[in-house]
């Protein structure tokens, strides 16, 4: 009696050395040269291989491999081998061949594709070894998220998405209709995690927010992902603290977890894990200011950096840096007062190194209730939406203090990416819903 053989995925390959087994793959590329066809295949868990000789397997077969097209799909049975030439370390020589799907005219062909292009085609450039590599680290990253935060005692805490509140400021909401009422699609929990801080100590959301930004950048989306977390009873120093532990945190599982994928990517993991060296440096607003200006920046105390000052900035610090206390009035209504200046607030912005720019934004929270609502008409906004929130300042106030992580930032930057819509399944951004 044979033997069943063993259906694998690619990811075990390295178990089954000298044995036959079985693969349900795609075909990404193909090359022979009459006597030997070269498959390169994929399944999602990873790629390698097949090679089909022709003096080894009847003909049939043969002519089978060498028509098969792009992106079709089928099982392929053969023995597995140790091969230091493959970029994969692996090849099958394969022996037998079950189509399962075929692939006509397959669009995304081994040329060189425009962006335009391959973004119309992002349901099936997903399947390409550049998204797949920057894809599989955005899954890493995001279960390192949860263990993080798990770890370090915080409550999973979930915010609506449907609000009625703009605590990022009015001009970047997308509406919608709520039955008799307009509601808006979340730019942040924010509001909701001081809720959440007040009753489980410290929390972080974690979901999409919406931004109706109209600029066209490397670094915006309409739609991302953020992790706002909120801690009662800690000052911003202990904010700083969480923030830097997690981002080196989620460098260092990066770095461990997916070499294959940072080398797909030409990602030098040396360097980033150059980045995981604590403290971050913080400096203050008011000095950065000042070390642009005496570098012929001409920038003004009052605003606020663009993309070639943080990356001025960056370049002179070389790894993740903080910069504290922004002008309050470029900043939300929320913030805390600075205790010997009016004019700034106790907040930091956590830049990335090489001008990837900012990734996180946070500050210690106001706690004094006059004053937020002082704040908030100040800020033309309605009471009568921030009610629950000011009864947050009413019933036991405490100091507490949060940040929002901007994930296709943070992705961004850890997987050396030119673009934010390379880090996220379906970008949306000012130019682009469909597919
Ligand atoms: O600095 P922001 O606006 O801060 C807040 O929304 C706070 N309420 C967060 C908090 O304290 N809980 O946004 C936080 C982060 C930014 O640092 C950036 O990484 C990301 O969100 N972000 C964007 N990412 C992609 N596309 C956009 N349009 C983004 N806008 C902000």
């Amino acid at each position: 009696m044979s033997e069943e053989i063993k259906v694998i995925r690619i990811e075990d390959v390295p178990h089954f050395v000298g044995q036959t087994v079985k693969i349900g793959v795609w075909l990404r590329q193909k090359r022979g040269s009459g006597k030997i066809a070269f498959l390169q295949l994929r399944d999602g868990t990873g790629f390698m291989q097949g090679v089909v000789v022709s003096a080894d397997v009847d003909e049939a077969l043969f002519k089978l491999a060498e028509h098969l097209k792009q992106e079709s799909s089928f099982y392929v049975t053969g023995e597995i081998h140790e091969d230091s030439r493959s970029s994969f370390g692996y090849e099958m020589a394969v022996s037998a061949i079950d189509m399962v799907g075929e692939s006509e005219g397959y669009p995304i062909t081994p040329k060189e594709h425009g962006t335009d292009f391959l973004f119309d085609q992002r349901h099936l450039y997903l399947r390409h070894q550049k998204p797949y590599a920057t894809l599989k680290i955005r899954d890493e990253i995001i279960r390192g998220i949860y263990d993080f935060f798990y770890q370090d005692g915080f409550l999973k805490f979930d915010s609506p998405i449907l609000t009625d509140s703009a605590p990022e400021g009015t001009t970047e909401l997308f509406p919608v209709d709520y039955f008799d009422q307009t509601a808006y699609l979340s730019q942040t929990g924010q509001l909701y995690v001081e809720a959440g801080a007040m009753a489980f100590g410290k929390v972080y959301d974690f979901g999409p927010t919406f931004r109706a930004e109209k600029s066209s950048t490397r670094r915006h989306l309409t739609e991302f992902w953020m992790i706002d977390a909120e801690m009662a009873w800690m000052h911003q120093e202990q904010s700083l603290d969480v923030q830097e532990r997690m981002i080196a945190y989620l460098i260092q599982r990066v770095v461990d977890n997916c070499q294959t994928e940072l080398e797909m990517l030409g990602r030098d993991a040396d360097k980033l894990r150059s980045y995981t060296k604590l403290p971050f440096p913080r400096v203050s607003y008011d000095d950065a200011v000042k070390l642009l200006q005496d570098n012929d920046f001409d920038i003004k105390w009052g605003v606020d950096f663009g993309s070639p000052e943080e990356t001025f900035l960056a370049n002179y610090y070389k790894t993740p840096f903080f910069v504290v206390n922004f002008p309050k009035a470029i900043k939300a209504f929320y913030m805390k007062r600075h205790p010997t200046r009016d004019d700034v607030v106790i907040s930091a912005d956590l830049m990335a190194p090489e001008g990837y720019g900012e990734i996180i934004g946070g500050s210690e929270r106001d706690t004094d209730y006059d004053y937020l609502k002082q704040r908030l008409i100040d800020q033309h906004l309605d009471l009568k939406e921030y009610d629950w929130y000011l009864d947050l300042r009413k019933y036991g106030s405490v100091p507490h203090s949060g940040f929002g992580l901007g994930l296709e930032r943070f992705i961004r930057f850890v997987a050396g990416e030119d673009h934010i819509r390379e880090t996220i399944p379906f970008p949306r951004t000012l130019n682009r819903l469909h597919p």
